[in-house]
């Protein structure tokens, strides 16, 4: 059973945000039973964005490995100021607390870490086309699938609070695709199922939650190797934008220790970059 312990929550936060479970209870609870201690698991029907509403609310006190899940969001955040748009019944969106005692620089790897989880826990449902493409987008069949916003907060203990938000394309209506710039893919096979909401979700914190312990205990560079056996760009020429519009090209061929992206120049000199704000491409060949 989920259980929603509001005596740990701001006193308001319940009545400016009304609970109305809309995912398949049995699902997560199978999902969760091996894991130490159950998530406090938070559904609510819409919401603006479950990032902004967490890192309003963090200040107060929020549990370690608090979930709000959203069925719809009227303000999705995405990364470099752009707006995440999703469908009530065909997206999961939801943000993930964290406290760390480690600097943000360290914390920079963080977005990488749980794009590789995402990509393991797709894996394990059989959707094995699924990969990462840096920093921290997840792509299947060269379309984008999910993508990772984390927001970080100090808080007065000195510690680092991460909201991590998801936003995952389960079953995507075409009016959706139509409307966005950005060339989307979801999880349906090829007669059209995709797998329940709760499934996903509850596959998707089994496998983030023993990731993000094991991160804020060794960090990223543990996990490097691990993704870029998953990177769909590893060891093809890209190219990198910059916010000024510059541009830096080679071979995709690792990542540092802090989930930088290193290519190769072609007189065989390795470059690391760093930033949410650099946007890959593929050389057009
Ligand atoms: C991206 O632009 O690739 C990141 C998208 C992250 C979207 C998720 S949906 C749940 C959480 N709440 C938000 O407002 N944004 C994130």
């Amino acid at each position: 059973m989920t259980v929603y312990p509001t005596s740990l929550l701001p006193p308001l936060f319940p009545t400016l945000v009304p609970l109305e479970p809309f995912l398949d209870e049995s699902a997560l609870q199978q999902e969760f039973r091996d894991l130490p201690s159950v998530p406090v698991l938070w559904q609510v029907q819409s919401i603006d964005s479950t990032n902004r509403c967490l890192l309003e609310w963090a200040p107060q006190g929020l549990p370690q490995h608090f979930c709000l899940v959203a069925r719809q969001q009227s303000a999705g955040r995405g990364r470099r100021g752009r707006a995440w748009i999703s469908d009530a019944e065909g997206s999961l969106t939801f943000s993930l607390w964290w406290i760390f005692d480690r600097s943000l620089q360290e914390l920079s790897g963080l977005p990488l870490a749980v794009s590789l989880g995402m990509v393991e826990a797709l894996h394990s449902l059989g959707m094995t086309s699924v990969g990462v493409k840096w920093p921290n987008d997840l792509w299947r069949e060269g379309r984008k699938v999910a993508g990772v916003l984390v927001e970080t907060t100090r808080l007065s203990s000195g510690q680092v609070g991460a909201v991590i938000g998801i936003g995952l394309n389960v079953a995507l209506p075409s009016s959706l695709q139509d409307t966005c710039v950005l060339s989307l893919n979801d999880l349906r096979d090829e007669a059209g199922q995709a797998p329940a909401r709760a499934t996903v979700l509850g596959r998707l914190l089994n496998t983030l939650i023993p990731l993000l312990e094991s991160f804020a205990q060794s960090g990223f560079a543990p996990f490097a190797e691990t993704w870029m056996t998953h990177c769909v760009h590893r060891n093809q020429q890209v190219t990198l934008l910059h916010p000024n519009h510059t541009r830096s090209q080679g071979e995709c061929v690792g990542l540092s220790s802090l989930g930088g992206l290193i290519l190769r120049d072609p007189a065989g000199e390795p470059h690391t970059y760093h930033g949410g704000e650099l946007s890959l491409r593929l050389e057009a060949p």
